[in-house]
């Protein structure tokens, strides 16, 4: 199955919150395409990205964000997880990691723990090359509809992680080096 069958299964093609989610993840795939090509020495695996990319939210219906037209019973923090749930039982699991360990710049056990996140106490840090690609591509598009393809200035990237926690921050940072960001304007 092609990502967008898989999509078609969860969402209806006709609304609104499909469309916004097809849009955000494409913006989402572009970006990690061009991260990718910074860290080619890396070979990651660009088929992959291009896929997971467009399923990293999947699991957004699952949640609470009617600004966007999700009505689930689950807070939004759980979408990666929830997402993850999904490939994990359509056989893809090296995709549901992407999903689980996107949100923020990933959140540590340490994190889930200390405040108390209605998620299995593991660590959901991305730990590949393609996750962390993904990851960080996620961190420059949002779901709100009049900015789908508008991408955020790093400053802005940067103080909204922070309000997480440094540690959160620093690992976006360490990112911009990786994937060759200018940070300058
Ligand atoms: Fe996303």
């Amino acid at each position: 199955m092609t990502p967008m069958e898989i999509l078609r299964e969860f969402y209806d093609p006709d609304s609104r919150l499909f469309h916004i989610l097809v849009t955000h993840s494409r913006m989402v795939s572009e970006k990690a395409i061009q991260a990718a090509a910074h860290v080619s020495h890396l070979k990651p695996d660009l088929e992959f990205i291009r896929e997971a990319a467009m399923l990293h939210d999947i699991g957004i219906f699952q949640t609470q964000a009617p600004g966007i037209g999700c009505h689930g019973p689950h807070p939004y923090i759980l979408h990666g997880y929830l997402g993850g749930e999904i490939l994990n039982k359509k056989g893809l699991p090296r995709h549901a990691l992407v999903c689980e360990r996107h949100p923020g710049a990933g959140i540590s056990k340490e994190i889930i723990v200390a405040h108390c996140l209605d998620l299995p106490a593991r660590d959901m840090r991305p730990q590949s090359i393609e996750e962390k690609i993904i990851c960080y591509a996620d961190k420059f598009y949002s779901k709100t509809p009049e900015s789908l393809h508008v991408a955020k200035r790093v400053p802005d990237i940067i103080r909204m992680l922070s309000s997480y926690g440094e540690e959160q921050a620093q690992t976006f940072q360490s990112w911009l080096i990786l994937f060759g960001e200018k940070t300058d304007g």
